[in-house]
Parts: structure tokens; C-alpha cells; sequence
């Protein structure tokens, strides 16, 4: 297949387009002038401008839509960049006579519990891409992503690793869902082959919308668990002490607050900023898998929790950054 990934030159979007290039298609990468290739390095990677995607005279088989923002100095940022952008493009492909048969939408499960700007961005696209009746159209609502390039989680990995972890101290437990990097990238190529098969099967555009995460939750302490242990056996000792630090609602809001004033006097978004504060705060990240068993069947391998923190371990040491 002749594929387009935006938001290449970012950590999901670089492993999409890894695994087309393993899957064999040919493989068009859309960055921005100021985008860094340093994970686009393989020669067979065709590059487009971001800002010239719609002159493209081509048409697609499938277009893998990662290009999009998590973080923002203003909220209305989220809903320029995630919604109003991709939905110009698509505009454009159309207006040229170049959609694609099929466009994947890398949501988020945040738009499935849309308390954040962010979400409420996402939950936009979603509801106009659901609209569109003239190609197939995938959306796929990823809890929190990690894996190899993944420079969120790191903070975490990194505040683990010299003894602390600050937990929300929410009422009751709060239900935390992942997603190993490489995982979703196989299952953006698991559901263009089904939209494929529908699409010849029935000559109809399918939109299909599922949910993508390992099928459990865990709890804040689960997760510390998780990397304590690894970090224990990577020093050969027992125990990795980690004190977890209670810390009301309130206190993350203020936190995230001041982070992001911080971040507007630098003019550059911030992990933490108010908009996140509401993430941080959402008790349950529970993804519901029904959607995604109901069109990827139920044998989809998930790597587990404790061999994606390995690996990303892995990856970060020999990376330099933990
Ligand atoms: N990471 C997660 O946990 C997670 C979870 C659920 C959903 N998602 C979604 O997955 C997508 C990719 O996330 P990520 O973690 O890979 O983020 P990322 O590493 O920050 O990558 C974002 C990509 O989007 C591009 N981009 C940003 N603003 C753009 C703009 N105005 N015009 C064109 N391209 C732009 C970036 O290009 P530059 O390199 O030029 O900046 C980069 O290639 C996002 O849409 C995100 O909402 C991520």
C-alpha cells in the first residue's frame, strides 16, 4: 500500500511508519520544515512537507493521521491543531480528488472522557471524521502511550528511579490503562487489513472507532511496583525503595498551574499545565476494549506491562536518559 503518516517525526507516528516500512509499503512521511528526523533515518522513507500535503497529486491507500499536539500554551491551541487542521487537509484531499480509501485518526482515550481541552479537541475530530461518508474512516482512542522515544513516561520512570513517586490523592483508586508503542503501531496495520476487507467486501466506507489498551488496569502502586522491580533487578538487589507521596487534587492543579505560567514566559509548552491537571485528576483511565476485540478478533498480542517497562527501560539506559 502507498501510505502517508503525519506527525512522523513523533514518537507514535515514528513507530508507524518503522513498522510500514517492516510491512513492506511504501512509505510517505509528512514532517514540517523544523521537524527532526532523527528517527526518520531509513532510506526507503519518502518525506513531504507537512504544509504541502494537499498538492500531493497522488492518491493514498491509507493516510495515519499522528500529527497532532498533548501539549499547549493556550487551550485553544488543541482545537486548531487537532481538529481544524486535519479536518483543512482532508478538505483538500477532497476538493483535489485525493482522498485516501482509508484514514486512520490517531484520537485519544481522553476523548472518550473529555475533561480536558485536549480531549474535548480530540472528541471534535472524532465527531467530524464520523461524518465523512466518502472514505473509511478508522479512529482509534489510545490510553497512555509508552515505549522506546517516549519522553512523558520518562519523567515518571526517572522520578521512580531516584526514590520518589507522587500519587494523586484521589478519592478511591485511581484505574491507570498503557499501551506499549509498538502494540498500537500493529494495530493501526491490523485495522487497515479488516477496513480493507470490509471496504471490498461490501463496497461500503466503514467507520470504525475502538478504544486501544492492554486489556487491565492498574492501580498508581501496580505501576510503581512494576518499576521498582525493574529497577531492582537491574542492580541486582531486592528491594528499590520508593517513597509515594500523597498529593491532593488541589495541590496538582496548583502545580500545573504555575508550570504552566512558567512555560508561557518561555513560550514553550509544558508537560504539566493547567489543561493536564484535569488528566492527572480523571480516576478512571479504564479503556473499553469491546470495540477493538469486535473488529481485530481476540487473539491481538498485547505486550505486557512488565516487558514494555523493560524494554523502554532498556531503551532509555542505552539512550542515556535515565
Ligand atoms: N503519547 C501518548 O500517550 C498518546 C496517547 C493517546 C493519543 N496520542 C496521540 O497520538 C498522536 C501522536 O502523539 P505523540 O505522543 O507521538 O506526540 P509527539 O511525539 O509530540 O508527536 C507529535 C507529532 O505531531 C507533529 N505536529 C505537532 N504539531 C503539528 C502541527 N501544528 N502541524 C503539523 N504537525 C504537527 C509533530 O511534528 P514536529 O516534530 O515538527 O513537532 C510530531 O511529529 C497525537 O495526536 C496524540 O494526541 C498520544
Amino acid at each position: 500500500m502507498k501510505i502517508l503518516v503525519t506527525g512522523a517525526s513523533g514518537f507514535v507516528g515514528s513507530h508507524v511508519v518503522h513498522l510500514a516500512l517492516k510491512l513492506g509499503h511504501e512509505v510517505w512521511a509528512a514532517v514540517r520544515k523544523t521537524s527532526s528526523r532523527q528517527w526518520l533515518t531509513d532510506p526507503g522513507i519518502r518525506f513531504v512537507d507537512f504544509q504541502e500535503i494537499s498538492e500531493i497529486t497522488d492518491t493514498f491507500d491509507a493516510v495515519i493521521w499522528c500529527a497532532g499536539i498533548t501539549k499547549a500554551l493556550k487551550d485553544e491551541e488543541f482545537e486548531t491543531v487537532n481538529y481544524f487542521q486535519m479536518r483543512k487537509c482532508v478538505e483538500a484531499m477532497r476538493q483535489s480528488g485525493h482522498l485516501p480509501r482509508i484514514f486512520v485518526y490517531m484520537s485519544s482515550l481522553s476523548a472518550r472522557y473529555p475533561v480536558s481541552a485536549y480531549g474535548r479537541s480530540k472528541l471534535h475530530a472524532a465527531e467530524w471524521l464520523r461524518e465523512q461518508k466518502d472514505m473509511t474512516v478508522v479512529i482509534l482512542y489510545p490510553t497512555g502511550v509508552y515505549g522506546p522515544r517516549d519522553r512523558d513516561y520518562l519523567q515518571q520512570f526517572r522520578m521512580i528511579k531516584s526514590g520518589f513517586d507522587f500519587v494523586p490523592s484521589l478519592w478511591g483508586q485511581q484505574k491507570l490503562s498503557f499501551i506499549y508503542v509498538w502494540d498500537l503501531a500493529n494495530i493501526v496495520f491490523q485495522a487497515i487489513s479488516v477496513a480493507e476487507a470490509v471496504l471490498d467486501r461490501c463496497g461500503a466506507c466503514p467507520v470504525m472507532e475502538m478504544d486501544v489498551s492492554e486489556p487491565r488496569t492498574y492501580t498508581n502502586a501496580e505501576f510503581r511496583h512494576i518499576l521498582q522491580h525493574e529497577f531492582a533487578g537491574r542492580a541486582g538487589d531486592k528491594r528499590w525503595p520508593v517513597l509515594p507521596l500523597r498529593v491532593p487534587g488541589w495541590f496538582i492543579h496548583l502545580v500545573c498551574g504555575i508550570s504552566g505560567l512558567i512555560a508561557k514566559m518561555r513560550h514553550k509548552p509544558a508537560l504539566l499545565n493547567p489543561d493536564k491537571a484535569h488528566l492527572l485528576t480523571q480516576m478512571d483511565w479504564t479503556a473499553d476494549n469491546t470495540q477493538l476485540r469486535y473488529w481485530l478478533g481476540d487473539n491481538i498480542p498485547f505486550t505486557s506491562l512488565q516487558n514494555g517497562v523493560r524494554l523502554t527501560t532498556q531503551y532509555y539506559l542505552d539512550n542515556g536518559w535515565l
